[in-house]
């Protein structure tokens, strides 16, 4: 059986990795790797930690260009690799536009798809955006849906995705960090190799959202420097997102703020372990609500909805919303009240056991 992995941004290669190892183990399965390359530096640097050679580079990104541009250039770039690995199966990953464009190309040509992180929703359709709605059309192009938990299967069957259809998996994140995060590791990074970690509490920052893009990130980062100021054992670490309206914001509102460093991303092995070693989180990303309640840290999710509940139920993850004074207060609570803090840094891991690739390659096997 040969099946044919596609991937194109950071997040999926981190998700996708673990996977396309396992299934090279497998004997009976022929694995061909295709990337977008939606993102470039970003996905290049997970490529490089995972040792992963694609079989095929799409190299679509272009600098700030549209959702439309990337859904086209995937599009007729997959029509080529599918013509010609002629695959018996596709494997997308979550919610992205190279995800969505994928399995679109794999559908024209009539080629299954399997599709890994199945099921996750927010019920919003303009957030996040597009992901929601990638998410969906992927899931209604899928013959094989693999869920990281209960409730993303209900969720697929509420739409009516056939339950023999859907396997409950874990998160693939799951199996990546353990990779990673259990090996003893010292940065390399000059600014992280100069903060005490001992002496001060350090909040890791991400921030790259399409919704929220403008006011709502302004918002954000004005909270985030007025924490700065207000609390000088405190340092704020953000590796910022290479898209340009990300760092032009963050430039804006946090460059040459006292304790806050915006540096460029960060390799996948050093951002874990700056994870690990933050009093707390707080981000907009999807994958790191569920890799930073793994490491028992508290996260502030700065957007409106999520469509990770499991970790805000568990009580790891607060949704801070996208507003300036709500997102301080949180903040303040947690370098103020040691009571809120102990509740929420507990390391809880509804999101897998770091055996989901195992499991995915298993089923794919046995069909
Ligand atoms: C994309 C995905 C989003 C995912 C996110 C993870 C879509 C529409 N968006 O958002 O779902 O959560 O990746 O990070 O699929 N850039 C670089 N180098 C890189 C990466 C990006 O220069 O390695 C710059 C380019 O100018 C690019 C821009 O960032 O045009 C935006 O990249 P894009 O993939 O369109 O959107 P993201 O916001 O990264
Ligand atoms: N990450 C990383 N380096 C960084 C920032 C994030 O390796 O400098 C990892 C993080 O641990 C998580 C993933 O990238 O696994 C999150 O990617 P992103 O926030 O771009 O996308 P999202 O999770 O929102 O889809």
């Amino acid at each position: 059986m040969k099946i044919l992995t596609v991937f194109g941004t950071r997040p999926e290669a981190i998700k996708m990795a673990p996977l396309v190892r396992q299934l090279e183990k497998e004997p009976g399965l022929e694995s061909v790797v295709c990337v977008t390359a939606q993102h470039r530096e970003m996905l290049d640097q997970v490529l490089e930690l995972f040792e992963l050679t694609p079989d095929f580079d799409l190299n679509v990104m272009k600098p700030n260009q549209s959702v439309s541009q990337i859904s086209t250039n995937v599009l007729l770039g997959m029509e080529r690799v599918l013509n010609e690995v002629q695959p018996d199966m596709v494997l997308v990953h979550g919610d992205t536009t190279t995800t969505f464009a994928s399995a679109l190309a794999a559908f024209y040509q009539k080629i299954p798809v399997g599709h890994v992180e199945a099921g996750l929703r927010t019920y919003d359709k303009y957030s996040p955006y597009p992901e929601e709605m990638n998410r969906i059309l992927t899931g209604h192009i899928a013959e094989l849906h693999f869920a990281p938990t209960e409730r993303n299967r209900q969720n697929l069957l509420k739409e009516n995705i056939a339950d023999d259809k859907i396997f409950i998996t874990g998160n693939t994140v799951i199996d990546a960090l353990l990779t990673v995060a259990e090996k003893p590791y010292e940065f390399e990074d000059e600014t992280l190799m100069r903060i005490d970690f001992d002496r001060h509490r350090v909040i890791t920052v991400t921030c790259h959202r399409r919704e929220n893009l403008g006011e709502n990130m302004i918002n954000i980062f004005s909270a985030v420097r007025d924490i700065a100021r207000e609390f000088d054992d405190v340092e704020i670490v953000y590796p910022v997102h290479l898209n340009p309206k990300v760092r032009a914001a963050a430039d804006e509102v946090l460059g040459g703020t006292e304790r806050v460093h915006l540096i460029q991303p960060l390799q996948y092995q050093p951002f874990v372990n700056l994870m690990a070693r933050s009093h707390f989180i707080i981000t907009d990303s999807g994958g790191m609500q569920e890799e930073a309640p793994a490491l028992g840290k508290p996260v502030l999710v700065v957007r409106r909805e999520t469509e990770r509940p499991e970790a805000v139920e568990a009580g790891t993850v607060k949704l801070a919303g996208v507003e300036r004074d709500t997102i301080y207060s949180l903040a303040k609570e947690l370098l103020t009240d040691q009571r809120i803090y102990d509740a929420m840094a507990k390391a809880v891991n509804p999101y897998g056991d770091g055996k989901a690739c195992q499991r995915i390659t298993d089923i794919i096997k046995s069909l």
